[in-house]
């Protein structure tokens, strides 16, 4: 068993965690002590089971990951219950369509197309009837649901060697394997790997899509630090990985989705020719110092500061007796509620278009998750923008809040009102 998998009490008992790449010793970055899952919601009668693990994260010298130094059991995070649904944001929709016409440069009718983590079915859906045969992997059984009743064939399991070799079994193998913010939530990769080996035909692709690193470190977007994101990728720690398992980038481009991502072609090693542009960001990201601790150092202090901010902020329109609300109870919005010690005090609600959500409590600030209904009827005179990363799509929907004087509080990249 991992280190990582085992249940929080025996966790602190534990000096050291190796890198889960290639067991180095991991170096301390940065500790936000004691947290509870990012999506475990829960009423009043569950505080007393709450689950917490001490979300800390750690760099690794030799492969230069950044991941977190323990982690909850993935059967914890991913189950029936899985409260995220790729189909609640409309620009994800248009966003998985656009990659489907990426994916089909690659794919032609009776080509086999496996998606790892396929959630509600949002991308496959762009699949139906084009002859291309799909199969999606999805361990959370709700949200698998979604897409079984939209006619998407979906397996409910983790992706690894024993999924592989059956799918692989039934075809000749798989022509493009596609994993949308999902790699970076699996801490057995090596499990993925060996099974991407098996499947994937000699020619094949894959494609993932994961949050940059280099985009957490510029925005100091330390919320994309929670259970689920056991690794935070940079193109050099991807291509590092990578090789170690046999396989190389060809091709890469950032992608705006989860507040900046980065998009991965990758083949066997040596079956395609890598574009210029994998040399030019190893290069980018060799300048800026990925190799050493230096910009994780500088990242942890701005992160320091980031919460000192944020607190000071909220403890103001606390003074004025001005009630904040929360604008999107992401899961990213767990680590800062938790990490910056904020509870109903400071926040007395926050607004979610999710259903699982509404009427539950935030996981361990406790605070009240209502619907958007709520949040326009209370109509506050300020709100934390969680969901950053929808930034523009919410701005826009919710013109009436700020043209009625409401006043937005942004924590990424910098603490400020607007
Ligand atoms: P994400 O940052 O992980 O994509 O989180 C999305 C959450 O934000 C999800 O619970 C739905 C919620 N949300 C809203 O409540 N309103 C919105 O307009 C958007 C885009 C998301
Ligand atoms: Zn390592």
């Amino acid at each position: 068993m991992h280190p990582a998998a085992q249940p929080a009490d025996s966790i602190s008992l534990i000096s050291k965690v190796s890198c889960r790449i290639c067991q180095s010793e991991l170096l301390p970055i940065l500790d936000f002590g004691k947290m509870p899952l990012a999506n475990a919601f829960l009423d009043q009668k569950d505080f007393e089971q709450e689950y917490f693990f001490n979300l800390a994260t750690g760099f690794c010298s030799r492969c230069f990951m950044f991941q977190l130094l323990e982690q909850p059991a993935p059967e914890k995070m991913f189950h029936q219950a899985y409260p995220f649904y790729t189909r609640s944001s409309q620009r994800m929709v248009e966003h998985f369509k656009q990659l489907a016409e990426t994916l089909k440069k690659f794919l032609y009718p009776g080509a086999f197309l496996v998606e790892m983590g396929s959630n509600d079915g949002t991308l496959l859906e762009n699949f139906q009837g084009t002859g291309i045969e799909c199969m999606g992997i999805e361990p959370s059984a709700n949200v698998a649901a979604e897409a079984l009743k939209r006619g998407i064939p979906t397996q409910i399991d983790f992706f690894g060697p024993q999924v592989a070799a059956q799918l692989a079994k039934q075809s000749d193998g798989a022509d493009v394997l596609v994993a949308a913010n999902c790699l970076c939530h699996i801490p057995d990769l090596a499990s993925v790997f060996s099974g991407l080996g098996l499947l994937l035909k000699k020619t094949g692709v894959a494609v993932f899509e994961d949050p940059y690193l280099g985009e957490v470190l510029a925005k100091t977007a330390y919320d994309q630090i929670y259970d689920e994101h056991v690794f935070l990728f940079s193109v050099t720690s991807m291509s590092e990985m990578l090789s170690s398992y046999g396989f190389e980038i060809f091709d890469l481009e950032p992608q705006w989705t989860h507040g900046g991502s980065m998009r991965y072609f990758i083949c066997r090693k040596g079956q395609r020719e890598p574009s210029a542009s994998v040399a030019a960001w190893l290069a980018k990201e060799s300048e800026a110092g990925f190799k050493t601790l230096k910009p994780y150092e500088e990242f942890r202090k701005r992160v320091e500061i980031s919460k000192v901010q944020l607190l000071e902020c909220l403890e103001n329109f606390k003074r004025q007796a001005v009630p904040v609300a929360g604008y999107a109870a992401t899961s990213k919005s767990t680590t800062v509620l938790n990490y910056c010690g904020i509870g109903p005090e400071l926040i007395s609600f926050i607004s979610d278009t999710t259903p699982d959500k509404q009427g539950k409590l935030t996981p361990g600030s406790h605070i009240p998750v209502v619907p958007p209904e709520i949040f326009h009827q209370a109509n506050p005179k300020a709100a934390v923008l969680f969901a950053w990363n929808h930034a523009a799509e919410i701005l826009r929907k919710e013109e009436n809040f700020k043209a009625s004087g409401g006043k937005w509080i942004h924590f990424v990249p910098k603490v400020q009102i607007d």
